[in-house]
């Protein structure tokens, strides 16, 4: 068999056998076929796409190429959420206290910033001596222990999708639907959880752009988890604003531990994502006879202090300062604070996310390439969004940094991704799009 022959298959619009993609994956492992033929086939998929038993077959063979952990010996129902990517996305440090207060079992593997997006490890990495490089069994014997763990995705897991993500990463070949669902799926499955939920997002701020391409992407991501055994379900949500208000890592830790002590408004889009993506798990994990119960639920853990008290325990567990809870000044502190003053007045109408997370990179808060460092305390705070009424001279958003020079460019990219509307805009609109399960 040769590479050249599959990439000409897929030049042709060919589908290729489940021979032709095990060959491709072996090959990229074994550093038999090289990174330009590689890129060359993956050019074709992007423009002439994969079926659902390629990319099926695909996903498999790069969950192969690795190590799979497997999490049996915790219960059958050890729960993994996982996020496209978004900015100001701090989601899954809410949900798991949530879940593991509840007495469900969450295992999370996460990554750092990925293009705008920012990532979880990052995020947890602004608390003063957080580990997030366990190993496998420290993983696994903090969730027996605790119910909850989160370390950094090693490349024994699909090292196949690390590679290829890399490549995809430079030869603009990132957002296309086979490729991502293979990517996350494959993922998801070596990390070894039985129930996976996916947040698909879609938006300015997200890979995807439209809610019905997100649609497509979850439905191909749901149906390869069951042809390969694993229950996924995804909830599909708008990114065309940031999520919260915070964006930029030590900002947001800060704005999940306000959360958890309860000090989140009923209309918050943070609760109905967190909410809604915290339903889909429990009602397969647990009994619950409605919708409100469930609400309830999460409530309750909220106000009676569980919720709080289980984040506190994972930042202890893995190394991290537990005193941030109480006391924000143990988080990096940004040398410049600086209030962006808006130019015009009626009421929000947009705030771009894509814009918000470059400006949020200019200040040092996200990577220009893998090996840069980041500053965890540079962020910008929204202080106004979507629906909120401005009038001029008002503070729209705050920034955080240490980098003087950067303000300028900044603060035009942030006053930019602000649109306004001279009438009362009530934001009513869900952030939920579909559910699929
Ligand atoms: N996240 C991933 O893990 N892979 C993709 O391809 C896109 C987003």
């Amino acid at each position: 068999m040769k590479i050249v022959d599959i990439i000409e298959k897929k030049k042709h619009k060919e589908s290729l056998s489940e021979e032709e993609i095990k060959f491709f994956i072996n090959g990229i492992m074994n550093k038999t076929i090289e990174d330009y033929q590689a890129s060359a086939l993956l050019m074709a998929i992007y423009f002439n796409g994969m079926n659902i038993d390629e990319t099926t077959l695909l996903t498999k063979y790069m969950v192969e190429s690795g190590e799979i952990i497997d999490l049996s010996d915790i219960s059958n129902n050890v729960i993994d959420k996982h996020s496209t990517g978004g900015v100001g996305d701090k989601i899954t440090l809410i949900f798991l206290p949530l879940m593991a207060s509840m007495g469900i079992a969450c295992a999370k593997l996460s990554g750092r910033g990925l293009g705008h997006t920012g990532g979880t490890i990052d995020k947890l990495e602004s608390i003063p001596g957080f580990r997030t490089d366990l190993t496998i069994e420290e993983l696994k014997s903090q969730v027996k222990r605790i119910n909850a763990a989160i370390a950094a995705q090693t490349m024994s897991l699909a090292p196949a999708d690390g590679k290829l993500y890399a490549l995809r990463d430079v030869t603009a070949t990132v957002d296309i639907i086979p490729l991502i669902a293979s990517s996350v799926v494959s993922k998801k499955i070596a990390s070894g959880a039985n129930h996976i939920v996916l947040d698909v997002k879609y938006g300015s701020g997200a890979f995807i752009k439209t809610p019905q391409e997100a649609e497509k992407l979850s439905q191909i991501m749901v149906e390869v988890g069951r042809r390969l055994n694993r229950r996924i379900s995804t909830v599909i949500t708008s990114m065309e604003e940031p999520l919260g208000r915070a964006i930029g890592n030590s900002l947001e830790v800060i704005e999940v531990i306000e959360f958890l002590k309860g000090n989140c408004g009923d209309e918050s889009d943070l609760k109905e994502v967190t909410y809604a993506l915290a339903k889909t798990v429990m009602e397969k994990v647990n009994h619950y006879n409605s919708e409100k119960d469930m609400e309830n639920h999460l409530d309750e853990v909220i106000r009676n202090g569980l919720a709080l008290k289980k984040f506190k325990e994972i930042i202890k567990s893995q190394n991290g300062d537990d005193s941030v809870i109480d006391d924000y000044t143990k988080f990096p502190q940004a040398s410049i604070k600086y209030e962006i003053k808006s130019k015009e007045e009626g009421y929000v109408f947009e705030t771009d996310a894509l814009k918000i997370a470059k400006a949020c990179k200019n200040l040092g808060g996200g990577r220009e390439k893998k090996s840069d460092s980041i500053d965890y305390s540079a962020g910008i705070y929204l202080n106004k969004k979507s629906g909120e009424k401005v009038i001029k001279g008002d503070t729209i958003a705050t920034i955080y940094t240490n980098k003087q020079e950067s303000i300028k460019d900044s603060e035009e990219l942030v006053l930019s991704a602000y649109k306004f509307t001279p009438n009362f805009y009530n934001k009513k609109e869900s952030y939920i799009y579909k559910i699929i399960k």
